[in-house]
């Protein structure tokens, strides 16, 4: 079977690779030529363990392949992949000009049956404003089917989530459409994958409500540990006893700086307006962004509070730029904020990443911050040393080596990843996230 993929950011190229993996021949099209240009010399656009390899085995074996030309391949695929971005307006709504520009451009060279499947996460309601567009620009009476087929990957992980996913959810009112994606997807019925076979509404809804739990968890378990600091409780200690109950999980119970990424901000401020617009308020995940902001400005404050305030002239190194671990993405993370405050009141920025800095460097050019080498490069002379990303390099860092370089002994550690034991029997003086003990 020939499928198109529309959008080759972090879902649509992994998806295109993981279906051509699955048996499918596959084009994967973007509007930026550059980017087919990098994927057309083996150049992976952004940093996603495991997808080189992947996308390579494909390319090599002759099932995937790289395009600007939409329209050619749509007449050439049964089936067609829509995973462009679908991002925040100012006033939390979203902005679907990408997808319905898709809806369009397939509209215009569709002549015969086709499958339009949505990945890209969308208010409910959007397939089937998609297949009425499909349907006003064709020029001819078509038929064409669309189903909502949201994705579940996390970056850092998304091509063991897109080979190996918890779920598969697909909706559509065709079963037609069901059969040939399900099809597609057999695959994972071989591993024993549950599938959730529904109606377009439902399948929309699923991925909201779903990222809008997990961030409830965060946002939940980081006011939990703000009450720790202040009671004289450990976070995780109440964290892992938490998640011993088969009925709460240990999964997304770890406190930090606020939640950030391409997903969780958009996706909550979309849930809210989408209940606004159907009159069904949705009232704690409303809360849930609130507590997000408080507490990346708490972050801030903590930083600050170490310094005595007196920001004007310090330096402070930041560890870690990504909004995760394992990824360049660096979309609303919480370093942009951190580091944009502190530069505002005067202070001096060493930052390192594995992975971001390229990235970074479009929002802080490089001259208002500096970026250093490795870790140990971004704490030299800094008054303090804050880890606002849990890579695993920052895990393992020669403490002692540290303070040999740093000119003041002060750890933020918004991740938690540090004993604080240890690192204050070393002279620092610590701060983390819920550590009142
Ligand atoms: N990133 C994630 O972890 C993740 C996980 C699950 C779902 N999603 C959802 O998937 C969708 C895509 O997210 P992403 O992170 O891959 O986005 P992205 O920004 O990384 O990639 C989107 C790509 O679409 C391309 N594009 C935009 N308009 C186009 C057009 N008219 N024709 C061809 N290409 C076009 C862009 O050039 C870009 O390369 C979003 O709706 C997102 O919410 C993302």
């Amino acid at each position: 079977m020939h499928v198109t993929v529309v959008g080759t950011g972090y879902v649509g190229l992994v998806a295109g690779a993981g279906l051509a993996d699955f048996g499918l021949h596959v084009v994967c099209v973007d509007k930026i030529r550059e980017k087919i240009e990098l994927l057309e010399k083996g150049i992976i656009p952004f940093y996603e363990p495991g997808l080189k390899e992947l996308v390579d085995r494909n390319v090599s074996n002759g099932r995937l392949s790289f395009s600007t030309d939409l329209a050619t391949s749509v007449r050439s695929s049964l089936v067609i992949f829509i995973a462009v971005g679908t991002p925040s307006r100012d006033d939390g709504t979203v902005d679907l000009s990408a997808v319905e520009a898709v809806a369009r451009e397939i509209g215009q060279v569709i002549d015969d049956y086709k499958v339009v499947v949505t990945k890209s996460t969308v208010p409910v309601g959007t397939n089937r404003r998609i297949r009425e567009i499909i349907l006003e620009e064709a020029k001819n009476s078509v038929s064409v089917d669309v189903v909502s087929n949201p994705e579940f990957l996390r970056e850092g992980s998304a091509v063991e989530d897109f080979m190996r996913p918890n779920r598969v959810v697909i909706g559509s009112d065709s079963e037609k459409a069901l059969a040939i994606v399900k099809d597609i997807y057999r695959p994972l019925y071989l591993i024993e994958t549950p599938f959730v076979v529904t109606n377009l509404e439902t399948a929309e809804m699923i991925k909201y409500a779903s990222n809008a739990f997990l961030a409830t968890k965060i946002s939940f378990i980081n006011e939990v540990a703000n009450l720790c600091e202040a009671v004289g409780a450990d976070v995780h200690h109440v964290a892992k006893a938490m998640g011993l109950d088969k009925r709460i999980g240990p999964k997304f119970l770890h406190p930090g700086p606020g939640f950030g990424g391409s997903c969780f901000p958009k996706d909550t401020k979309a849930f809210v307006a989408i209940g606004r617009e159907h009159n069904a308020p949705q009232r704690i995940v409303e809360s849930v962004i609130q507590v997000n902001e408080a507490q990346k400005r708490r972050s801030i404050e903590k930083v600050k509070m170490v310094l005595e305030d007196e920001v004007q002239g310090k330096t402070v190194s930041v560890l870690g730029l990504s909004f995760k671990p394992n990824t360049s993405d660096i979309r609303e993370a919480p370093s942009i904020t951190l580091i944009g405050s502190l530069l505002e009141e005067g202070a001096k920025i060493r930052a390192f990443d594995p992975a971001a800095i390229e990235e970074f460097k479009n929002l802080f050019p490089e001259g208002t911050i500096y970026y250093a080498k490795d870790s140990y490069d971004a704490a030299e002379g800094a008054d303090v040393l804050v880890v606002v990303t849990e890579w695993n390099e920052f895990r393992n860092l020669d403490l002692e080596r540290l303070k040999g370089i740093m000119n003041g002994y002060r750890i933020v550690d918004l991740r938690n990843v540090y004993d604080p034991h240890k690192v204050q029997a070393l002279g620092f003086q610590y701060i983390g996230v819920g550590r009142g003990a």
